[in-house]
Parts: structure tokens; C-alpha cells; sequence
């Protein structure tokens, strides 16, 4: 289905073009003064500059082209904007043609093929919130990208391969000696079992970064361990993998915590092979160059405001580096997976790294000239001092621990509450503190640090996540006590609006697919939150205003009913963009 701005832009262009104007002038935008009209086109002023004639006659002549059945009413203020004001019958047919679109409205681009790169956790370290915002604002995109039609690949891209897994090698090698992965003689089946728990992994890798940054002969031994797992020595690579069976199944039980999933498990690990022909091309085609033994890619331009530093490739040791290795991956979603785009969402402290990576890719022809490199970089979380969240000791926060203890909190407010029943109460408490985590989360824009106020996320009043799931839960029992479905299209008998909250709630339905369609072409999941903010609240002021179940004339009710079912499929269908759900009974 059209949106309405979408209606209104059509029938505005062609008005521009039956009174002789470029048909691009018609568009028309949610009104600046909504006291005004709901929509307004600007085209007239814009008309006035190319065609030099004054934008209130312009704007006269298009409104003058506009048919009487167009379903708004167009009126010109100074200096020559028109103001639209949609008719309450256009209102009623998008009401209807909304509650019987299966995409409830948003709009089905060209299909896309997206490679999203999210998550990005370290094997053999546990989850620190750090990693939150990547899991939280990517998976919220990866689902706003596939409502528009897009097919979206998650990789977690784990990183597998470093000094962290050199660091746990030796340390379990210096626990116990006696295990056969230390024996180079060693001949015959590595045992199925590993001889760790994830609680062990844990401790294991703090202990040994820690010990490394004292003691530089441990320091040494670690990164030989590194070494000898990247040359492939059998022992080590059979160890190497055990300690990724153990850490991926409890970072996939950590992400499925989050309601957080990947199609891809995959990680710098994986592009090793590539890395050794992809540097000697490099080389060969002259665009990596030594400079003081280590190879480097010059990526600086022109029209740089700030000089960039050129890429390294590889270290003068000849080790590969995390830009080495994003750079093969790169090569290798090019090839599997011929993507139209790749984007990362990391912390935007590593922009400059995505800068040099994405222009050495282009330099060495990585990519296909139409593949679209994207870094979303997002800021820091920050506890209420403003520096970054922290545990209560000043350590780095657990993933885990934070859930928790939100889990913890919310619980006893769950309890109190004697709409939840007692077997319900957990189940309950976990939908509603993550919806309180992302919701304030993701109400920020991406690129802004924001601070972490788990009393405030997780208040039932206010701009919260807790909020909106009470709106919809309200919605819900109403619809119960009616008796009818809360089943979409089971409810049809639209009205036209008539108080100024039913109308304002009405319009705000009906931007749905165009919010959506933004939050999509921008990246920004803050785009939806704003929008069910706003949904909640028109619902609400509504819902206070309007007698709905004690209505007496059964048209009304009936199209009260018919507004509030639509309402909590928008809601539901929003939040589910978000991440989360509702639950039953809040
Ligand atoms: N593992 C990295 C970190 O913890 C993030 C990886 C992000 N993705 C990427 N392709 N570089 O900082």
C-alpha cells in the first residue's frame, strides 16, 4: 500500500506538472506546525527561485490542479507553503487498506543483499557489556533491513585468533602439563571432552593477560603459544577447538538471552588461508609498499580534512594484523556471498580503522565498485558519573552480571504486581527487562555515548521500554473484555476520527511504513523508538480522552475497537524491530 505522505506526494506532483512545473516540487512532509495541517508541501518556494515568479501565484496554480476527490484540502499561508489537512475519509480507507496490508505499510524496496556484521565477541573472553550496543543496535537493524524487503546475513565474527588464545594455551599448558595436547609425541585421538568449563575458560584468560603485562618471559611463552597454534601444530590447533566448542555454546546462550541470533558463526579464523596470497598480491600490484619493514597500503586522499595514516598489512615480524584480517574477510564475503553491502556495527572508536580498511578493500579490488562498505559506529555506554560503566569494584561488567541484576530488579516489581500470576512472574520479568535494556539502548542514536540508568530503563513511567509493553498489554486486556480477537483483520469496522486524540492517533498509525522505510535507509533503530514513543503516547491520551467500552452507539465502539486492534499490531510489529516483546500481562 501507498503511505498517506506517498498519496499526497502523487497527487501533488502531478498538480506542479499539470500547471507547468517539474513534478519533483510535489513532495509533500509532515507539517512543521501541526496546528496547521498534518502534512505540508514546500514546493511553491522552491518553484519560485528556478521559475522566478512569485511562490504564493506558484502555489496558487498547483493548489488550483489539485482534484476535488483528492482526500486532503490544500491551504496556502505566506509566503507561499501549503499546508494539507487530510480528509477524515482517506483517514477511514488507509485505516482499512493498513489493517489488510501484511507488511502493515512498509513500503518493499529493491531487494538487497546485506552482509551485517554484528556481535563481534572474543572467543575465551567472557561477554563484557562492551559488546552490548553492537548485539542490541545490530540485531534491531537486521531486522528493520529484512521488514523492507532486504535479505540480511548476521555474522557474528568472532574473534578467534589472537594473543587471547595464545594467553589461555599456555596457562592451561603450565596447569597441567600432562595433558596429551602438550605431548608432541603424542599420537592416536585427541580426547572428545575438553578438560575445562567455561567457569575455568573465564578465569583462565584475566589471570594470564594480567600475569603477561608483568612478567615478560610468561609475556613470551604466550605469544609462542600464538605462534605455534597459527603454523598449525596439532596439539594446540585440537585444543584451540575445544576451546571454541565451550566458548560458543555459552556465548550462544548469552545471545539467546538477548534474543539476539546469527546466521553466521563465523570469525578471523576463517580467512587465515587468505591472508599470505592476499598480502603477496597486494604487493605485487604495487599497492602495498615496505616502509620500515612492515607493508602498508597509503589510503590517504586528497580531499582528506585530516591526514589518515596508511594501513598496515603486515607487521615487520611478518605477523598479520586485525587489519589484515578484516580485509581478507571482506574478500571472502565478496566471494561466497556477492553482497550489494557490508556493514559493521562497532564501536566508533575504531572508525578510523574501518576508513583505512574499506579504502585499502576498493585500492586492491576487493570489492565490486557497487559494493557498499558501511561502518555504523556507535558510542560508549556510560554509568551515571559519565565514564564507562563499570562494576561497583571498577572492573569491566560482565554481560551476564548486568543481566542479572536488571533480571534481579525487575522481578520484585513483577511480583507486586497482581496482574502477573506467581508461575508467570519470571518469564515476565525477563521480557520486560530486556525491552528496558534495548529500549534504552536504542533510543539513542547510535553514534551518541548515553548513560546506563537501569532505575530509569526499567520505570514503568516515562520513555521506556517498560511503558510501551504496558501500553500494549492495556490494549490487550481491552480488547479481552470486549471479547474480540486481538488477531489483525479480525476487527474491520474503521471510522472516521473526530476528537483531536483519536485523529492524531489515526495519522501517527499511518506513518508507520514510512518510519520504518527512514530507520532503514538511515540505519538509525532510534528512528522506531521516537515513532512508538510517540504511538504510545497518542494511544494513551486517546485511551483517556475516549470511553470506549461503555460507548453506546455500536458503530463507534465498534470502530474504537477496530483502532485500538490496529494499534497493538503496529505496536507489537515496532517493538519486534526492536528486539523485543510483550508480554501477556504486565
Ligand atoms: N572482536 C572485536 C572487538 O572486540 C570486534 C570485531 C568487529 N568486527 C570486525 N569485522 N572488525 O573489538
Amino acid at each position: 500500500m501507498n503511505t498517506i505522505q506517498q498519496e499526497l506526494t502523487q497527487t501533488l506532483s502531478a498538480a506542479f506538472s499539470a500547471a507547468g512545473y517539474d513534478a519533483a516540487l510535489g513532495e509533500a512532509r509532515l507539517s512543521d506546525r501541526p496546528e496547521l495541517g498534518d502534512y505540508q508541501c514546500n514546493g511553491a518556494l522552491a518553484a519560485a527561485k528556478r521559475y522566478h515568479k512569485a511562490p504564493l501565484v506558484i502555489a496558487e496554480e498547483v493548489t488550483g490542479a489539485i482534484p476535488a476527490d483528492a482526500g486532503f484540502s490544500a491551504e496556502i499561508v505566506r509566503p507561499g507553503f501549503i499546508n494539507l489537512k487530510v480528509s477524515p475519509s482517506l483517514m477511514r480507507q488507509k485505516l482499512a487498506e493498513l489493517s489488510a496490508d501484511a507488511d502493515l505499510g512498509i513500503p518493499k524496496k529493491a531487494p538487497k543483499k546485506i552482509v551485517l556484521d554484528y556481535g563481534g565477541p572474543n572467543v575465551a573472553k567472557p561477554l563484557h557489556i562492551g559488546h552490548l550496543r553492537s548485539a542490541v543496535i545490530g540485531e534491531s537493524l537486521k531486522r528493520i533491513l529484512r521488514a523492507v524487503g532486504c535479505e540480511v546475513l548476521g555474522d557474528v565474527h568472532l574473534g578467534d585468533w589472537g594473543l587471547q588464545m595464545g594467553l589461555v594455551i599456555n596457562e592451561l599448558r603450565h596447569r597441567n602439563p600432562e595433558l596429551p595436547y602438550f605431548d608432541p609425541d603424542f599420537k592416536g585421538e585427541y580426547p572428545e571432552e575438553a578438560p575445562f568449563t567455561i567457569s575455568e575458560l573465564e578465569e583462565l584468560y584475566p589471570f594470564a593477560s594480567a600475569k603477561s603485562k608483568t612478567d615478560e618471559a610468561y609475556r613470551a611463552e604466550a605469544m609462542e603459544a600464538t605462534h605455534l597454534l597459527q603454523s598449525g601444530d596439532p596439539g594446540y590447533r585440537a585444543l584451540w577447538k575445544k576451546i571454541m566448542e565451550v566458548s560458543v555454546a555459552d556465548l550462544k546462550r548469552n545471545y539467546q538471552r538477548l534474543d539476539v541470533t546469527f546466521e553466521l558463526w563465523k570469525g578471523e579464523s576463517d580467512v587465515q588461508p587468505r591472508l599470505a596470497p592476499m598480502v603477496e598480491k597486494m604487493v605485487a600490484d604495487g599497492i602495498a609498499v615496505r616502509d620500515q619493514g612492515a607493508l602498508v597500503v597509503d589510503v590517504s586522499e586528497p580531499t582528506d580534512k585530516k591526514e589518515l595514516p596508511p594501513c598496515i598489512v603486515q607487521k615487520s615480524d611478518g605477523a598479520a594484523l586485525y587489519s589484515t584480517t578484516d580485509l581478507a574477510t571482506i574478500a571472502e564475503r565478496e566471494e561466497l556471498y556477492a553482497p550489494d553491502a557490508i556493514i559493521y556495527v562497532v564501536d566508533k572508536r575504531q572508525a578510523m580503522h574501518f576508513t583505512q580498511v574499506f579504502r585499502t578493500a576498493r585500492k586492491a579490488g576487493l570489492v565490486r565498485e557497487g559494493t557498499e562498505l558501511t561502518h555504523v559506529g556507535f558510542g560508549t555506554m556510560n554509568g551515571k558519573d559519565g565514564t564507562p560503566f563499570k562494576t561497583r569494584e571498577g572492573g569491566v561488567m560482565r554481560l551476564e552480571t548486568l543481566l542479572n541484576e536488571v533480571n534481579e530488579e525487575m522481578i520484585g516489581k513483577i511480583r507486586e504486581n497482581k496482574n502477573v500470576r506467581a508461575e508467570d512472574a519470571e518469564a515476565t520479568a525477563d521480557m520486560v527487562s530486556l525491552a528496558a535494556i534495548k529500549y534504552g539502548d536504542l533510543w539513542n542514536q547510535a553514534s551518541k555515548d548515553y548513560i546506563f540508568d537501569i532505575e530509569k530503563f526499567a520505570s514503568f513511567e516515562g520513555n521506556t521500554g517498560p511503558y510501551i509493553l504496558y501500553t500494549i498489554v492495556r490494549i490487550s486486556s481491552i480488547l479481552e473484555k470486549a471479547g474480540v480477537s486481538r488477531e489483525r483483520g479480525a476487527l474491520t469496522a474503521f471510522k472516521a476520527p473526530e476528537s483531536a486524540a483519536e485523529k492524531d492517533l489515526v495519522l501517527t498509525l499511518l506513518r508507520f511504513g514510512e518510519t520504518v522505510e527512514k530507520a532503514a535507509e538511515e540505519l538509525a533503530p532510534h528512528k522506531i523508538c521516537a515513532y512508538v514513543y510517540g504511538l504510545a503516547n497518542a494511544f494513551n491520551r486517546f485511551y483517556h480522552e475516549t470511553k470506549i467500552l461503555s460507548e453506546p452507539d455500536e458503530g463507534k465502539r465498534a470502530g474504537y475497537l477496530a483502532l485500538l486492534s490496529l494499534s497493538y499490531a503496529v505496536l507489537t510489529r515496532a517493538i519486534e524491530l526492536l528486539g523485543f516483546a510483550a508480554p501477556e500481562h504486565m
